[in-house]
C-alpha cells in the first residue's frame, strides 16, 4: 500500500480530470482488496487509527455520506458527520468560515459535498488537510466514477474497448462528467444519450458521441448508465412531462434490446422508478448492477481515504 501512495501524486481528490491511467488503476486495485476485506465478518482495520475524517455535506445524500462514514470507520478513523441542517451555516456563517473552523480542529481528511461547482476546489486551497470531493454542483463526483469503474472492471475484466452509454440528464450530472473523464482515460468509448435540452453544449469536445434517440445510441453498447432527472438543479422546464420522458428516454426491456445481448445496467442512485428506468428492469439481477455499485462504493472510499491519508503534503500539493 505504500507503493500505492508513492505513485499517487495528489494531495486532494477533487476530480477525475487530471488523474493518470496509472493513478486510477492504483486506486481501483486497492479498492479491490477492500472489497474482499468488507466481505469478512470482522471488517475493521487500524490503518487510519488516530486519524480524523469529517464529512461536510451541504446537500442531501444517502449513499455517498454513509459509505464515506463506513469506509472511515472500517479503517479505524474517527469520523464526524456534519450536515448543513445542524451547522452554523444556518446562522449565516460563510462556507469558508465554517471550513476554517473545522480546519482548526485538525482533521486529516475533509469530505465535502456542495451544490456549487468549484466550491470544493476553493475550500481545498484554504485548508491544511486533504479534501475529497463528494460531489460539487454539476462539476465532478470522482468517487462515484471510481466505484462505477470498479463495478464494470469486476464484471468485464477491464474498461478498455468497452462502449458505455450514459443516458438522461447529462446537463446537470456531475456523475456523467466524472465518468466521461474516467472512461476516456481508461480507453473506453463513451456515448451520451438524452434530449437536446439536457445535453451540455460543446460536450462533444470531450471526445464523446452524442445521440438524441435511445435505440440508436444504445446500439452495440456494453454498459448502459442511467441518470436521474435532477430537478433540483433545473430552473424552468427541461422536459415536457414525466410520461413523455419515460416513453422516449426511460430504459425498459424494449429499448435495451438495442444494446448488446449481455449489456449491463447501472444507476448511481437515487433512482426514480418509472421516470428514467423501468422498475422491474432496475431489480433484474441478470442485468442490473445497481446494488453492486453501492457495495463497491464503500471499498472505493476506503481506498481513497487510505491513499490520501498516506500521501504527504509535499507531493505536488494543491492538485
Ligand atoms: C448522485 C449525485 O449526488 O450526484 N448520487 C450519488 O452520489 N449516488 C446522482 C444523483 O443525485 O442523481
Amino acid at each position: 500500500m505504500t507503493a500505492t501512495t508513492l505513485r499517487f501524486r495528489h494531495r486532494h481528490l477533487l476530480g477525475i480530470e487530471g488523474l493518470s491511467r496509472e493513478e486510477i488503476t492504483l486506486l481501483l486495485d486497492l479498492s479491490q482488496a477492500y472489497v474482499d476485506q468488507n466481505r469478512r465478518a470482522d471488517k475493521k482495520l487500524s490503518t487510519l487509527r488516530g486519524r480524523t475524517v469529517i464529512n461536510l455535506f451541504f446537500e442531501t445524500s444517502t449513499r455517498t455520506r454513509t459509505s464515506f462514514e463506513l469506509a472511515g470507520k472500517r479503517l479505524g478513523a474517527d469520523v464526524i458527520n456534519m450536515s448543513v441542517q445542524t451547522s452554523s451555516i444556518k446562522k449565516g456563517e460563510t462556507l469558508i468560515d465554517t471550513a476554517m473552523t473545522l480546519n482548526a480542529m485538525r482533521p486529516d481528511i475533509l469530505v465535502v459535498r456542495h451544490p456549487d461547482s468549484g466550491a470544493v476546489n476553493l475550500l481545498s486551497q484554504k485548508l491544511d488537510c486533504a479534501v475529497i470531493n463528494g460531489g460539487d454542483g454539476s462539476h465532478e463526483h470522482p468517487t462515484q466514477a471510481l466505484l462505477d469503474a470498479l463495478t464494470i472492471r469486476r464484471r468485464r475484466g477491464g474498461l478498455e474497448g468497452l462502449t458505455v452509454a450514459i443516458c438522461g440528464d447529462i446537463l446537470h450530472s456531475r456523475v456523467a462528467r466524472s465518468n466521461i473523464h474516467l472512461l476516456a482515460i481508461m480507453g473506453a468509448r463513451v456515448r451520451l444519450i438524452g434530449p437536446p435540452t439536457l445535453m451540455p453544449s460543446c460536450i462533444d469536445r470531450l471526445g464523446v458521441e452524442v445521440f438524441h434517440d435511445m435505440k440508436r445510441g444504445l446500439a452495440g453498447s456494453d454498459i448502459v448508465m442511467m441518470l436521474r432527472l435532477q430537478t433540483e438543479r433545473m430552473q424552468g422546464s427541461f422536459v415536457p412531462s414525466i410520461r413523455e420522458y419515460f416513453r422516449f428516454f426511460g430504459l425498459d426491456y424494449e429499448k435495451l434490446k438495442s444494446a448488446k445481448p449481455d449489456a449491463l445496467i447501472m444507476h448511481p442512485g437515487p433512482m426514480n422508478r418509472g421516470v428514467e428506468i423501468d422498475s422491474e428492469l432496475a431489480d433484474d439481477i441478470d442485468r442490473s448492477l445497481i446494488r453492486e455499485q453501492v457495495e463497491m462504493g464503500v471499498a472505493v472510499r476506503m481506498a481513497c481515504l487510505d491513499t490520501l491519508a498516506r500521501t504527504d503534503a509535499g507531493n505536488e500539493a494543491g492538485s
